[in-house]
């Protein structure tokens, strides 16, 4: 299983047979490494309706018939836009082709900025595929919600934002992977924009060896996890 870093909390996840993309925000994203038009994926995993994480989603949708997995509000939006969609809502999980996918609470809004369009509840995802663990936190506080996740489910990877400002900065994100207990984190959601500029090998120094800790620039990635 190859998990490859799309640049703010894109991810790209694939094993023999299965690829799917999570918030592939690459159009306005000046650190993509990807065009949306590049991407051929069977899923779509959209954490919630913000721009930086609905990003091409659509797009991509329609262009290749991969079905978007939404929190319900955010799904039907985009079925309205005609994309395939599986609608789902935290707490809620289900069997797909490529493994099982669990929503996670995530405390932060989630809106097409656009319009001012509410998309219900925002979500993290926890996927278990060839029997791994991953946690997408999506954009999120500290919230005491994440050692339920340390507490009853084996974490193998953590993707944890640690931009500050709308999501948890670097000591807050060190609390995350304590909380979360997992093996390995990955630091997403920093320096795509000034406001959110983080030191990543600073996150890296501070978690001092409670979990391992990757740094990927986009297009790099992590196996073997
Ligand atoms: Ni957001
Ligand atoms: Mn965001």
């Amino acid at each position: 299983m190859k998990i490859t870093f799309g640049g703010h909390s894109c991810f790209c996840i694939e094993d023999e047979g299965h690829k799917l993309i999570i918030d592939p925000f690459l159009t306005g994203n000046p650190h993509a490494v990807w065009k949306p038009e590049e991407i051929d994926v069977q899923f779509i995993l959209v954490t919630h309706g913000h721009g930086d994480h609905l990003g091409d989603a659509l797009e991509i949708a329609r262009r290749t018939g991969a079905t978007i997995i939404a929190p319900n509000e955010l799904a039907l939006y985009c079925s309205s836009k005609g994309a395939n969609i599986h609608p789902m809502h935290i707490g809620g999980s289900r069997q797909f082709p490529f493994g099982k996918v669990k929503l996670t609470p995530a405390l932060h809004g989630s809106a097409i900025e656009e319009g001012l369009i509410y998309t219900g509840n925002p979500c993290g995802f926890l996927l278990f595929m060839n029997e791994k663990v991953i946690y997408h936190a999506g954009d999120t506080g500290l919230c005491s919600d994440m050692k339920l996740i340390g507490e009853y489910t084996p974490v193998d990877l953590a993707l944890l934002p640690i931009g500050d400002n709308f999501v948890m900065g670097i000591e807050d994100a060190v609390e995350a992977a304590k909380f979360v207990k997992a093996k390995q984190v990955v630091p997403m959601h920093y320096n795509t924009f000034d406001l959110i500029k983080q030191d990543p090998l600073d996150f890296k120094k501070r978690l001092n060896g409670i979990a391992a800790c990757a740094i990927l620039q986009p297009g790099e990635y992590v196996e073997n996890i």
